[in-house]
């Protein structure tokens, strides 16, 4: 739990995630939109279970598989089980992973967790301002952008809305990146018309988080591939969490009507 001394009023996406990850950094602001979630889309702590197994995933492919030494962790969050790091220097010890959140606590949680790795920091930035990101000496001290980087888009995107243009940051960052970057995102979907009843429960979560956060967006299938224009997507594509690569020793719980609303995809800038 966090201290009492600092008082949130509003509630934080970065919390009400960390309840839904049965974690314990919130609070009753927080849990109360956890539950709310809940009650629409029960399976909604699964589901977060699920894109923490595909940040695993997804990023041990990226280090063992494509070569990646070096990670910008967008919408980062609160530290939970198999932070990026932790993957990361499971496989390279020298990997250099630089996490960036708007919260201030999250970010001042993330610099608490890393004072003592040479190799990761923490920087309080916004996805949809990537000019600070990208000329953060911070951010040097970490990224060499002539050589290829990973970047982290893991369910973030679907908090930026519309009129601040999530397709143009991940144009910018590709515009910005050697051949060979690598991009990771997991992001909320409607299926619309294709399963109504998937779609019912999608437009009721988004109004709630909306509501309650201020950001929340259920994007269509063609609203998720133009984040990714520009780069290609590796196999199997755009799917299901639970259906990306699965590994038999680190399962993805299983999910009901959430299954075809979380979707995620790892892409390759040529
Ligand atoms: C649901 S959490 C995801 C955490 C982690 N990426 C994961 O997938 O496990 C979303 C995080 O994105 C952050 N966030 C939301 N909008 C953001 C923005 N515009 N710029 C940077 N971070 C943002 C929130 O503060 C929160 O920590």
């Amino acid at each position: 739990m966090i201290s009492a001394k600092t008082c949130f009023l509003a509630p934080s996406a970065a919390r009400v995630y960390d309840f839904l990850l049965g974690g314990k950094d919130h609070y009753a602001v927080d849990r109360e939109v956890a539950q709310q979630f809940l009650a629409v889309a029960p399976d909604a702590g699964r589901a977060a279970l699920a894109n923490r197994a595909f940040v695993r995933r997804a990023v041990r492919h990226l280090v063992a598989d494509a070569g990646i030494r070096q990670f910008i962790d967008l919408g980062a969050g609160l530290p939970a089980r198999g932070n990026v790091h932790e993957i990361a220097h499971s496989f390279d010890p020298g990997a250099r992973v630089v996490y960036v959140d708007n919260d201030p606590m999250v970010v001042a949680h993330s610099r608490a967790l890393l004072a003592d790795d040479a190799t990761t920091t923490a920087v309080h930035a916004d996805v949809v301002r990537l000019e600070e990101i990208v000329g953060d000496p911070e951010v040097h001290r970490f990224i060499d952008f002539d050589e290829p980087v990973g970047i982290l888009l893991f369910a973030v995107l679907h908090h930026v809305r519309d009129e601040d243009d999530p397709a143009g940051v991940t144009a910018t960052l590709r515009r910005a990146l050697p051949s060979g970057s690598h991009l990771a995102l997991s992001h909320f979907h409607n299926p619309a018309q294709a399963d109504p009843e998937v779609a019912s429960q999608a437009e009721t979560s988004e109004k709630l988080l909306s509501d309650a956060l201020g950001t929340g967006r259920w994007r269509s299938r063609a609203e998720i591939l133009d984040l990714l224009a520009g780069f290609d997507v590796l196999q199997p594509g755009v799917v299901p969490l639970a259906d990306w690569r699965p590994d038999p020793a680190d399962p993805s719980p299983s999910l009901d009507l959430m299954h075809h609303q979380f979707l995620g995809a790892v892409a390759r800038k040529p």
